[in-house]
């Protein structure tokens, strides 16, 4: 009994640990723009840049889990910032692809001449004025 008990106590823990972070490894990705087979790694750095270009938090696209604080649900589409950001991808892949298209062997999602720092410069709403 007493084995039993520590055994569901460890395996809470992992599975609170696991939610908590927030991680995606249990859910089925929900890519509409970015390739399918996309890494974590690059996925990570591809979020990365868009914070560092708009100047937000991770939370600017993604919505809480639910009653869980300091978690983010990164497959939830309840944020509609997440669709005008897809928008926005879409926009900068057409561009590379018809104008910067070089080495063929990148997929167009992966170039990055233009980026969406080369308009927002750290400003959520650019302003060219
Ligand atoms: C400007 C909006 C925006 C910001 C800021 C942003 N994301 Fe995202 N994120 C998106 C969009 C849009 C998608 C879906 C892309 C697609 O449909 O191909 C996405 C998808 C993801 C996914 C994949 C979810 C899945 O379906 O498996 C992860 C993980 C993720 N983001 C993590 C992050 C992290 C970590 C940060 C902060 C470093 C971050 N995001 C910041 C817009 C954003
Ligand atoms: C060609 C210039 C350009 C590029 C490149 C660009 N954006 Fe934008 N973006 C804009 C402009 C201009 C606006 C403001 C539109 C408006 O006034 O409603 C905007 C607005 C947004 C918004 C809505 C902000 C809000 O608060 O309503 C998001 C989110 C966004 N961009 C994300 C991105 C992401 C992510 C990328 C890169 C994948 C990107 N943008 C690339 C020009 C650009």
């Amino acid at each position: 009994m007493k084995k039993n008990k520590v055994f569901v106590a460890v395996f809470c823990i992992i599975a609170f640990i696991g939610i908590g972070m927030g991680l995606p490894y249990h859910k089925e990705r929900n890519l509409k723009v970015l390739p399918k087979d996309i890494s974590d790694a690059r996925l990570d750095s591809i979020m990365k840049t868009y914070t560092v270009a708009l100047g937000v938090k991770c939370n600017f696209c993604h919505v809480p889990v639910k009653n869980i604080p300091d978690s983010l649900d990164y497959v939830s589409d309840a944020d509609p910032m997440k669709e005008n950001a897809r928008e926005m991808m879409r926009m900068v892949i057409d561009i590379n692809k018809a104008y910067f298209y070089f080495d063929k062997t990148v997929k167009p999602e992966y170039l990055n001449e233009v980026t969406c720092n080369t308009c927002h410069r750290g400003e959520p709403i650019p302003n060219n004025k």
